[in-house]
């Protein structure tokens, strides 16, 4: 029988937001946790656990059907990807911050400085919509640590909480985007698993509106 493929997380913010929603749709997954694939007992539906920044690679790759994962990663990496539905959770910020005692007017404050980030091409596409020419430095992780060693003027991370901004002394002083976990289809679905995406399509909302 045809199974859709479905990427989630594997760790990290939306692992477990999204592995609850499709409990709640009713889909029972065996959770072998160092397993990165799952199958469901109750539902055509196979689980592929990948890394954040991959899942848009799988999804035009049409690897995966379809995914969840944040709208953040789909401006930064997957432009070309659709989304089908919003999930309202793991809601975030993609924001610029600088130090908590900097003078800070504008984002024209950027021009010449250097920003850390992990999200060069949202940063990039923002500051040349703003006239700012600033220079990247392109990190994994752990981006907030950059203007406390001197490694660049502000930063450009996700803000969700906003205690790591405050615990390294940042504040926020533009928000990019605003973000939340959605449903994205690969492009390269065919017509038999759209069939199958309906159908999960038609549990999500039932869940999304059951839970407001
Ligand atoms: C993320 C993100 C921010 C932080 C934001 O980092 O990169 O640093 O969470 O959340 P907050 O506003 O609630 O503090 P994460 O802890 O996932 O680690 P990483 O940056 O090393 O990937
Ligand atoms: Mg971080």
């Amino acid at each position: 029988m045809t199974k859709i493929r479905i990427a989630v997380q594997k760790s990290g913010r939306l692992n477990e937001d999204s592995l609850a929603i499709l409990k709640d749709c009713g889909i029972s997954i065996d959770n072998g946790k160092d397993q990165l694939k799952a199958t469901a007992r109750n539902f055509p539906l196979e689980v592929f656990y990948l890394r954040n920044g991959d899942i848009p690679q799988y999804l035009r790759d049409g690897v995966v059907d379809i995914a969840i994962i944040g709208e953040n990663v789909l401006v930064e990496k997957g432009k070309d990807i659709e989304a089908v539905e919003k999930l309202n959770f793991s809601k975030c910020r993609v924001s610029l911050a600088v130090p908590k005692n900097a003078k800070y007017n504008s984002v024209k404050d950027f021009e010449g400085k250097k920003v850390a980030t992990s999200y060069p091409n949202t940063v990039r596409e923002y500051l040349e919509s703003q006239g700012v020419n600033a220079e990247l430095h392109i990190i994994n992780g752990s981006v907030e640590i950059a203007p406390n060693i001197g490694l660049a003027y502000g930063i450009c991370d996700i803000v969700s909480s906003g205690s790591t901004l405050f615990k390294n002394n940042l504040k926020e002083v533009e928000v990019i985007l605003k973000s939340e976990a959605v449903l994205a289809v690969s492009p390269k679905i065919t017509e038999e698993r759209r069939e199958i995406l309906r159908k999960i399509q038609f549990r999500i909302k039932s869940v999304l509106q059951a839970r407001n």
